[in-house]
């Protein structure tokens, strides 16, 4: 009987070099960006408790219809589910652990939701993404939208614009949902039947929705910038104060709600003009007063963003930007004495930090050869019988005119050492 062929699951990708190489080189980039702002690194279980995730909103999408949960093996078994995002993880690990605020987190990798997959939307995606806990100081949302606006702009994204809005809090909100849902309700006959049942949960989603029969009905629905207290008003003049003394473009955009029922005051998007409009947000966030405290901590301010790898990729292959680092090692080495020398040659480079790589199976010089120049490596290393008579090896240049010498053996490592950059002499030496 014929093995079943599997394929990966629905909604999910392998990415294989050199991609890969590029997606690492994009979190990396993520990461020094991070450390620059006095971000240290988190890294939290793919799985929590369901409860966790409840926090985000029992009226959102993510919680209701695309939990990835499960029931463990303990006894009594308990609620889990990958996480669909990071934010309310850090809350999680912030109420366990109490660290000294403020608290400023990083944090990437694989996130999880049962999306209907489609270009640039996925069942597992990666986000990177930071967090400030214990500060509500308007200066905290310019810093964090400044590191995102930075990061997009030194991988090259010329198309990426930022939306702001803020979505008020306990104090300023009550009134504006009065009048949204009075809004809402006077309309109600002509709302698609999806937004009737949404405006039961939550009258902010409707704001959401993107059916063509609701948008008159949105157009004309009351806003929240309208219905601001003085606090949170404030609040976002500073906001806008401080992205426009740092030069950072944006549009207000009083319906942006964002997927997730946590927000308070500052929310944001990033939206890359050259992706589809349904797929074209490349990362969001905003503030997040309430969320600690849900989540058993002491009452604790929150701000952050999360990006995603995935779309931002997508939107670096429509602007041709941020091309795939080269990964290739710098040395080939063709041995054909039988394989044992270039398995000393090889082991002897990579242990000075010296990138080298090999064929195997005894094959012809010819063979050899032609692996050697797709490899990309900067020079060929070839060991004959007459190298190894003489305690040589030959050397040919793979990048330049083509040109070989015969070195001596041992002083192949320094003959291939790249040259030192000044940048890494250390100032005392
Ligand atoms: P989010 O808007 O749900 O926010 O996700 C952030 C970004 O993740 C999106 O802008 C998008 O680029 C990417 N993303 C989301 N879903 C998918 C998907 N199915 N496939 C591919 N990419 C996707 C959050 O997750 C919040 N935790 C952000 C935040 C952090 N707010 C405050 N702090």
């Amino acid at each position: 009987m014929a093995a079943p062929t599997f394929r990966a699951p629905k909604g999910t990708r392998d990415i294989l070099p050199p991609e890969s190489a590029r997606r690492r080189a994009l979190v990396d980039r993520f990461a020094a960006a991070a450390a620059l702002s006095g971000f240290g690194e988190l890294v939290s279980p793919i799985f929590e408790d369901l409860g966790v995730f409840q926090r985000i909103g029992e009226a959102t999408d993510v919680v209701t219809k695309e939990m990835f949960d499960f029931f463990d093996k303990g006894d009594p078994p308990q609620h889990l589910a990958l996480r669909p995002e990071l934010t309310a993880s850090v809350c999680r690990a912030f109420a366990e652990h109490r660290p000294v605020a403020p608290w400023k987190v990083w944090y990437e990798g694989p996130q999880f939701r049962y999306e209907q997959p489609q270009a640039g939307r996925y069942r597992q995606f990666t986000q990177v993404g930071v967090e400030v806990l214990g500060t509500d100081d308007p200066q905290a949302d310019v810093d964090v939208i400044a590191l995102a606006a930075r990061f997009f702009e030194s991988i090259g994204l010329g198309r990426v614009h930022l939306s702001i809005n803020s979505l008020g809090d306990a104090t300023c909100r009550p009134a504006y949902l009065d009048a949204l849902t009075a809004h809402f309700h006077e309309h109600h006959d002509r709302l698609s039947a999806q937004s009737q049942v949404t405006l039961e949960r939550n009258p902010l989603r409707v704001l959401d929705s993107k059916r063509p029969q609701d948008q008159e009905i949105i157009d004309a629905a009351p806003v929240m910038v309208d219905f601001l207290g003085a606090d949170t008003g404030a609040h976002f003049d500073a906001v806008r104060a401080g992205l426009d003394s740092l030069g950072i473009g944006y549009d207000i955009s009083p319906r942006l709600v964002r997927g997730l029922d946590y927000y308070t005051r500052t929310t944001f998007e990033f939206a890359a003009d050259a992706l589809e409009s349904a797929q074209n947000a490349v990362g969001g966030g905003g503030r997040y007063d309430g969320l600690v405290e849900d989540l058993g901590g002491p009452p604790t301010p929150g701000i952050g963003f999360a990006l995603g790898v995935d779309r931002i990729l997508l939107a670096c292959d429509a602007e041709e930007a941020f091309a795939p680092p080269r990964t290739a090692v710098s040395v080939f080495v063709v041995d054909v004495t039988g394989g044992g020398r270039a398995l000393d040659v090889c082991e002897r480079l990579r242990g000075v930090g010296i990138g080298a790589d090999r064929s195997y199976g005894g094959r012809s010089m010819k063979a050899q050869m032609k692996v050697a120049d797709r490899s990309g490596a900067r020079f060929a290393v070839i060991i004959g019988e007459d190298e190894v008579a003489a305690g040589e090896v030959t050397l040919r240049d793979l990048r330049g005119d083509g040109g070989q010498r015969r070195v001596a053996a041992d002083a192949l490592v320094d003959e291939v050492r790249p040259p030192t950059p000044l940048s890494t002499i250390d100032e005392d030496t």
